[in-house]
């Protein structure tokens, strides 16, 4: 008989338009994987009960996605540091019958910014514009990287607040109310979700200038919101959350496999599957 493949998969609600499983069988193929990845739409109410019954399946693997990254950071242990760091997992992987929970959002961030789109982390000063659980999943990986300042502004200050606090004595990290922010930046990352509805967060002109390099972590068949916005402003260049989604799931695919895939070849295919 012959053995079925790997069962992996990604849980959400909603999940229906995610590239998820176009982005792992790209991997498998690549790597040689035998390996096959469904998509689990559960309520909140049903999340532990999906992921049960996914592992009784044979389930060796998730990737997690919104609303369910803090739900999955309760049910997992142990968690790797990363994961400790953001309060959130994006990554499941049963092992020697432990539920390992890891958040690899913002190695695939700081892994699109430095490598794909060559972006020096190292001293730069970042405005981080929004305080939920996208922003507090990069702000660790970022700070590693040695980034010179980080000011997170939300549109709720006291988010802003709270997030900074998470990182008691990091002298790098303060929070600053949208009106009060100042000067110019070399990186500004859209982390609110305004982006979903086609609004832009109320980031002053002045934060960007001739030298800004602007991300939205959302993306889209066409810029978003935000990233139109940006260049209207005279920002140096910009880029949506494509990279980083197809490099979180390759960070995945490493913690699940063992074999980090080529991500290059499969951003421009995955790219090419929106429009
Ligand atoms: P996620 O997991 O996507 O980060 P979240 O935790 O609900 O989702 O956080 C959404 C973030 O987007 C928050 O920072 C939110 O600001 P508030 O804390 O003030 O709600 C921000 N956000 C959403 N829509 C926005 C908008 N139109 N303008 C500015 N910020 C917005």
């Amino acid at each position: 008989m012959v053995d079925a493949p790997d069962l992996y998969g990604l849980i959400g609600h909603p999940v229906a338009h995610s590239r998820s499983p176009l982005i792992h069988r790209l991997f498998a193929a690549q790597t040689g994987q035998d390996m096959s990845y469904v998509l689990l739409d559960a309520d909140p109410a049903e999340f532990d009960d999906v992921v049960a019954d996914f592992r009784n399946r044979g389930g060796k693997g998730l990737n997690v996605t919104v609303p369910h990254k803090e739900a999955a950071f309760r049910l997992s242990g142990p968690r790797t540091e990363r994961a400790r760091m953001a309060g959130a997992v994006n990554t499941l992987a049963w092992q020697d019958g432990d539920l390992l929970g890891d958040n690899t959002d913002g190695a695939g961030l700081v892994r699109d910014l430095q490598t794909n789109l060559g972006i020096r982390l190292e001293d730069a000063t970042i405005l981080v514009a929004g305080a939920g659980g996208a922003a507090s999943g990069i702000i660790g990986p970022l700070l590693d990287c040695g980034a010179g300042c980080i000011v997170i502004a939300n549109r709720t200050p006291e988010r802003a607040d709270t997030l900074v606090a998470r990182f008691r004595s990091c002298p790098q990290l303060q929070s600053a109310p949208f009106p009060e922010v100042r000067g110019d930046f070399d990186l500004i990352i859209n982390a609110t979700s305004a982006s979903l509805s086609g609004q832009v967060p109320p980031v002053p002109d002045t934060a960007v200038g001739p030298t800004t390099f602007c991300y939205d972590l959302m993306y889209s068949k066409d810029p978003t919101a935000f990233l139109a916005w940006a260049v209207a402003r005279g920002a140096r260049d910009s880029a949506d959350g494509l990279g980083m989604l197809v490099e979180q799931a390759a960070e995945s695919f490493l913690v699940w496999r063992g074999i980090r895939p080529a991500t290059a070849p499969v951003l421009d295919e995955v790219r090419r599957s929106l429009s």
